[in-house]
């Protein structure tokens, strides 16, 4: 069943230029430029808070779409992991929306979260991989990814649908709330239909990030930078490493770094930073050279154009093809879960079955 990968994990994040697109085609109308939900039950006009729940991966998935929900629908959005939402008494005022994203459908938090949620008079979208599951069968909006089955621990593939599931909702709620002209939803729609070639082109660059493994192997402490809808990356980044590399890994919004992590930094502990073109590259950049006048070894991911202006000095760059801010956080996942899968390589670790963890999570 792995073909002619070595590990289920390897498989997995090659299929993603597949599985984005054909979760894509349930969500955008490519002809008619619009985003498209697979079931319009929901009345997002009505939508006055969203509150985001989830585990793990799901939930960086989650703090990405907080990014565009707010940029785009101008709605507030809270984000909680399961695990605390749960005991915390949140504040859920009726008719509030509630997302749930999973990839099983089944974590045990996330689903009493839901429970939760609906007890408090919340609609429920779900955002599931498992059309089965026990979450896919509680929603009232059921947002399916098609990634197909995910067999790895480490989830990759799943959450690169999740984000494209989020970008489309995250559109069609900004029009249900007149916030998106057909332009805006036009350029989002093209957008949305170029990642699954760019993320074909993150694929390409397999061969360099695995000859930079062995930078990466001996460290025993490496920490990732982002910011913005990157800044998620950063910490899916430190995940993935912890999860099957057993390094420890820490994600930092860049900016957050003179506020204490920076004590952290000399030439044992290389520096992983997540720098797209885009509004926000200087900003990462000048607290990446913060991080480097500290005598930290970076290892910069950025297009041809960041690499240019800001690469001289990396002990290794990793190019990205240039690519919109909006799908910037899809084709980023790649090389994180690359690193993390060649580190994990090099040091012999077993990818597909890391020590203490499960793929579905279904005690609390
Ligand atoms: O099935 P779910 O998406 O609800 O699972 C949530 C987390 O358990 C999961 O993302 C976990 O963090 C993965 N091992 C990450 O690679």
């Amino acid at each position: 069943e792995k073909g002619n990968y070595r590990h289920y994990m390897q498989k997995e994040i090659f299929e993603q230029p597949i599985v984005v697109a054909q979760t894509l085609q349930s969500y955008v109308r490519p002809f008619e430029g619009e985003v498209a939900l697979p079931t319009g039950d929901l009345d997002l006009a009505t939508v006055g808070r969203v509150t985001i729940v989830a585990c793990g991966t799901s939930f960086y998935a989650g703090m990405v779409a907080k990014y565009w929900i707010e940029q785009f629908a101008r709605v507030p959005v809270d984000i909680d992991v399961a695990s605390e939402f749960r005991y915390r008494q949140p504040v859920l005022e009726p008719g509030g929306l509630a997302l749930f994203i999973s990839q099983s459908g089944e974590t045990a938090d996330t689903l009493a979260a839901l429970r939760h949620a609906r007890s408090e008079q919340q609609r429920i979208a779900v955002v599931v991989n498992v059309p089965t599951s026990s979450m896919a069968r509680e929603a009232d909006l059921l947002l399916p990814t098609h990634a197909g089955p995910e067999i790895g621990v480490a989830s990759t593939k799943a959450f690169t649908c999740q984000l494209a599931v989020l970008a489309a909702l995250s559109a069609n709620l900004a029009r249900a709330k007149g916030r998106l002209s057909r332009d805006e939803e036009q350029e989002i729609v093209a957008h949305l239909q170029e990642a699954p070639a760019a993320l074909n082109a993150a694929l390409g660059h397999d061969d360099d990030i695995a000859a930079m493994a062995h930078l990466i192997a001996p460290a025993r402490d490496v920490l990732y930078l982002g910011r913005g809808p990157d800044y998620p990356l950063a910490l899916e980044g430190a995940l993935k490493l912890k999860e099957i590399s057993y390094i420890h890994a820490e994600g930092y919004a860049a900016g957050e770094m003179k506020h204490g992590p920076i004590a952290l930094i000399d030439e044992a502990v290389p520096v992983i930073v997540l720098a797209p073109s885009g509004p926000l590259f200087e900003k990462t950049v000048s607290n990446m050279q913060e991080v480097r006048a500290r005598g930290g070894k970076i290892v910069l991911i950025s297009d041809a154009k960041g690499l240019e202006e800001a690469g001289e000095g990396c002990i290794a760059t990793i190019e990205m093809p240039e690519v919109h801010p909006l799908i910037a956080p899809l084709v980023y996942a790649v090389p994180v879960q690359l690193l993390a899968y060649h580190v994990a390589v090099a040091k012999g670790t077993d990818v597909d079955q890391p020590r203490n963890l499960a793929k579905s999570v279904t005690v609390e």
